[in-house]
């Protein structure tokens, strides 16, 4: 197994994962998952609200943008998965390539734009899974959409995937769509919040809300941000996304690529973010993400003030027997 996922290193990085994803399906559909990756045993339970997570190991958004491999990706003991970004209408995302490994950094550059199969296909996905554990949703807007018609793409979005969702979290922070990332400022942030709090009353949904944050924001902003995450009674904060700073790469094939970086080298930077989240508010609900590879990693995260821990680039690079190995 350990040769199989080093060969895919060799194959186009859209290729490999697409062969990964769906090995892992079928290995799943024949029964042999938990022969080949046993369910870690020693974890450590968290509660949130209503929900209970087996343990505090999530897959982050993106792996599974479509809710296709939920099941397959469940019975790897992650105590829960976050498919997405989803958006209203299924788009192609941008040009390839647009994935870019950076095998020795432990580190991925990616500008894949929201590239996506569309709400409804992933309502469809999400409705009929046979995983029990805690699975959220990652909303977002299509590419083309601005102002008003972009905040009317994350109410439909979360009016579509609010009954069959145990949290939903607002992706303000691709760095791959244009302009996402100024709902950072106060003036676009408002009204997509005062939508979705308005939308959250209508349906009657209790579950939590989580905002995915931008690391390359400053400090000020992050600080006005969660300001409003409380007015707004928000449940939570991820961080991080990828981070547009490629000079943290160290390696000069990578400064003029456009995209965002995740792995090793948004380690520190993501935890920083965390660090000042924490500091502006111990109580609000934390979800740790950017360059966990290692337990040490996994635990400084909650140490800095995380109740729950995400992890896509290092799945990537190390295969399915990373969730065991940071949970053992
Ligand atoms: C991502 N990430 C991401 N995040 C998100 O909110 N929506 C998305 O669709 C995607 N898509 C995506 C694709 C690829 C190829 C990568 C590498 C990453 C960001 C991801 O969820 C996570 O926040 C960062 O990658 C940081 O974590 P790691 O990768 O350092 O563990």
């Amino acid at each position: 197994m350990k040769f199989f996922v080093s060969s895919l290193r060799f194959l186009p990085p859209e290729l490999a994962h697409s062969v990964a994803l769906n090995g892992l399906n079928l290995i799943y559909k024949i029964g042999l998952i938990n022969f080949l990756f046993p369910m870690p045993q020693k974890v450590k339970s968290f509660n949130y609200k209503n929900l209970t997570f087996m343990n505090q190991l999530g897959l982050a958004a993106g792996l599974d943008k479509n809710g296709d491999f939920i099941d397959a990706l469940g019975a790897l003991g992650f105590g829960f998965i976050e498919v997405g970004t989803v958006t209203p209408l299924a788009q192609p995302g941008n040009s390839k390539p647009r994935i870019f490994r950076f095998l020795s950094k432990q580190a991925i550059i990616n500008r894949l734009g929201f590239n996506n199969k569309g709400v409804d296909h992933l309502v469809a996905q999400i409705k009929t899974r046979k995983y029990k554990g805690i699975l959220g949703v990652n909303i977002g807007s299509n590419k083309n959409s601005e102002g008003q018609k972009r905040i009317n793409d994350y109410i439909e979005c979360f009016e579509k995937v609010a009954p069959f969702s145990d949290y939903i979290t607002i992706n303000i922070s691709s760095p791959n769509t244009p302009n996402l990332r100024a709902l950072h400022s106060q003036e676009n942030l408002l009204p997509l919040f005062e939508a979705l709090s308005i939308a959250r009353q209508k349906l009657s949904y209790s579950n939590p809300i989580f905002i995915k944050l931008s690391p390359d924001e400053s400090t000020e902003t992050i600080s006005l941000i969660m300001e409003e995450i409380r007015n707004y009674n928000f449940d939570g904060v991820i961080s991080s996304n990828t981070t547009i700073d490629k000079t943290l790469l160290k390696d000069s094939d990578a400064q003029g690529l456009a995209g965002g970086l995740s792995g090793k080298p948004l380690y520190e930077k993501s935890n920083a973010l965390l660090s000042d989240l924490h500091s502006l508010d111990p109580n609000i609900l934390k979800i740790g993400v950017g360059g966990v590879f290692t337990q040490e990693d996994f635990a400084k995260k909650i140490n800095l003030g995380a109740s729950l821990v995400q992890i896509y680039t290092s799945f990537i690079y190390e295969g399915p027997q990373i969730v065991s190995k940071l949970l053992q």
